[in-house]
């Protein structure tokens, strides 16, 4: 799975430029404001239709167009070429896939599955069990095919049991949801348990060396107490759900709480070591995808240098080319690309004097 060339128009700094990549490691160097980041989230937003940055959607359209366009050729894991492409309007945004027009979101997810390791990948440990839900859940989502109807069939039947709580129906209006809601239930939280294992078994060895001979654990919440069935847990918190006026437990709590020893890890590694954890994380995601799927996701690395001294640039680049996958790592300088890092292609970036990039490719 490869992203084979890229055509920019009107996005962010890029008035009109167009890309050819390598099937392996393409770095990107550039100074601050060169375009690095915003030549990733172009590509974010052909693999997942969304942009990692919280704009506006008419902040990525260049100040000179009235939209943006971009076009990708992407090779899937038996050679194919798919045309993969966006319109990006003020209020909008329009996606293509070969022929058809108006395809979904998770047409393009299913089509181009790509990874981000941005320079907050520590928040997957610090903030909130949510970012670890995502992480979770992206992740089955891609090895395990009932898991997203399961999933989809679980939050109606939430919301339809919170919809009974809010309004305050009788018990027995709230409770005729239950079968429904734990059937499903038990499906995603199954299929997450065993996803979590997959990843603890292929974090990375020499990652998981660095935090000295103390384990790194990862352990899996369901989001109801583990003594209980759900039903049971659910019949108990009723009472309590109706004053709340929403549902307490249930896999929509679920966590991922990664400890060092017997402490979580996040008040106890260091802020270098806590990135490395989560990179590794991220790869791990995308081995478990590569042997249970045959795709190995598009990995797009921006900027992680930056706190990171040589030694750990050393291991992720080692890492990230012995993955076989293809990467896009953005470097503001060409010092701190470690010689680990087997890449085939630099593209450099600058900021001329009148604004867009200009662009200069080495192979
Ligand atoms: N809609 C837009 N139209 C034109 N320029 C934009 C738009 N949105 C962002 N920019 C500009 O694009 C330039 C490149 O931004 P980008 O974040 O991609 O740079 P970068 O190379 O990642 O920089 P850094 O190394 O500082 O992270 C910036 O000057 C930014 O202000
Ligand atoms: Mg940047």
């Amino acid at each position: 799975m490869h992203v084979k060339s890229l055509a920019l128009r009107g996005f962010r700094c890029f008035p009109s430029t167009e890309f050819e990549f390598d099937r392996g490691v393409n770095v990107i160097v550039g100074d601050n404001a060169s375009g690095k980041t915003s030549l990733l989230e172009a590509l974010f937003l052909l693999g997942r239709g969304v942009t990692f940055r919280s704009t506006r959607l008419r902040d990525l359209i260049h100040p000179e167009a009235d939209r943006y366009n971009l076009r990708a050729v992407v090779r899937d894991q038996h050679d194919l070429a798919r045309k993969v492409s966006i319109e990006g309007y003020r209020n909008r945004r329009e996606f293509y896939l070969d022929t058809q027009s108006n395809v979904s979101r998770f047409d393009l997810v299913q089509c181009l599955p790509l990874q981000l390791i941005d320079p907050d990948v520590h928040r997957l440990l610090e903030e909130g069990p949510q970012y670890r839900r995502r992480f979770m859940d992206w992740g089955v989502f891609h090895v395990e095919h009932s898991f997203f109807s399961s999933w989809q069939r679980f939050r109606r039947a939430l919301i339809q049991r919170n919809r009974a709580l809010r309004l305050g129906w009788p018990n027995k209006d709230i409770v005729s949801w239950d079968p429904a809601l734990v059937r499903e239930a038990r499906q995603v939280d199954s299929c997450r348990r065993g996803y979590v294992d997959d990843i603890a078994r292929n974090l990375p060895t020499a990652i998981r060396k660095e935090f000295t001979g103390v384990p790194i654990h990862f352990d899996y919440r369901s989001g109801w107490p583990t003594n209980e069935s759900l039903d049971q847990a659910l019949a108990r918190t009723l009472e309590r759900d109706k004053k709340a006026g929403f549902t307490q437990i249930g896999p929509h709590r679920a966590d991922l709480r990664i400890t060092h020893g017997n402490v979580a890890a996040r008040d106890k590694v260091s802020h270098g070591q806590q990135k490395l954890l989560t990179s590794g994380m991220l790869l791990a995601q995308a081995r478990v995808m590569a042997n249970r799927r045959g795709v190995t996701p598009v990995l797009l690395v921006d900027d992680i240098a930056a706190e990171l001294g040589a030694r750990y640039r050393a291991l992720l680049g080692q890492e990230l080319t012995s993955l076989q996958s293809q990467v896009f790592i953005t470097f503001l300088d060409r010092a701190f690309i470690p010689n680990t890092l087997g890449y085939a292609r630099e593209i450099e970036l600058s900021v001329p004097s009148r604004g867009s990039p200009e662009i200069s490719k080495k192979c």
